[in-house]
């Protein structure tokens, strides 16, 4: 049977994309151009130039104020991730669709390593989006300094399978078009009816 892709199913696939990618993109914005570290040594070093002195705390404080509007994003990008999840919940309740491991659970032998790696995919995110909300809201449910810090690394450790099932993912995708002519990027575009 061709495959089909619904209006719901596809608005939910790409707020996930867009979501997953755009929290990516803010994660390395901070570790390279907007890192806190190298851009407070250049502040330092560009105002010893002018002969201005600034201390290296001064410095530090002046290279987050940078990144601060920037890191915003990994909020907004977090609540889309939210509304995504959501939606998910609303068409597993309205039997649109299942948990991805059921799907992985009725796959067939061929079907394994794609609907395994959709499962997770999803496991992942979905631990991603736990612990960010823990850590975001950390003081408000009396979760300790230490706890928190806990909870940051973990975080942060957890962002390497994700990648790593993200990239699984867009191989298995592109793999798909290359391989058939179903052309399925363009029907997960517009549905393929
Ligand atoms: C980080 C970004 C992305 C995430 C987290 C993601 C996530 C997912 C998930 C979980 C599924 C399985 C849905 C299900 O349960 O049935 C899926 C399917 C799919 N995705 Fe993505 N996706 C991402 C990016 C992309 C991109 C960039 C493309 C296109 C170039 C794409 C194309 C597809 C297609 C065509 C399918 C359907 C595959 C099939 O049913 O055989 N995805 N995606
Ligand atoms: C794909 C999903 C996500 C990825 C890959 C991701 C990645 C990361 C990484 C790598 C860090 C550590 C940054 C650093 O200290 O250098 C971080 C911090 C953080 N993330 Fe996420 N995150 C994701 C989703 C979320 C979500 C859904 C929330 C919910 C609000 C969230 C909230 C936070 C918070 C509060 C921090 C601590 C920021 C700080 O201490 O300045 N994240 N995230």
């Amino acid at each position: 049977m061709p495959k089909q892709f619904t209006r719901t199913y596809r608005l939910w696939h790409w707020l996930l994309a867009l979501s997953v990618l755009g929290l990516l993109a803010t994660v390395l914005l901070r570790k390279t151009f907007l890192s806190w570290r190298s851009n407070a040594e250049i502040i330092q070093a560009q105002l010893a130039q002018l002969g201005t002195g600034i201390t290296a705390e001064n410095a530090a404080i002046v290279a987050k104020a940078i990144r601060a509007p920037m890191w915003e994003w990994h909020y907004t990008f977090a609540v889309i991730l939210g509304l995504a999840i959501a939606l998910r919940i609303y068409m597993i309740a309205t039997k649109q669709a299942q948990l991805p491991i059921i799907v992985f659970m009725k796959a067939s032998g061929s079907e394994k390593l794609k609907t395994g790696t959709y499962m997770l995919l999803c496991f992942t995110i979905a631990i991603m989006a736990i612990s960010g909300t823990l850590l975001y809201f950390h003081e408000f449910l009396g979760i300790s300094k230490e706890g928190a810090a806990g909870i940051k690394e973990f975080h942060e450790w957890m962002m390497q399978p994700l990648i790593l099932f993200v990239l699984m993912h867009l191989a298995g995708v592109l793999r798909h078009e290359l391989t058939t002519k179903e052309g399925i990027v363009s029907k997960m575009i517009h549905g393929g009816s």
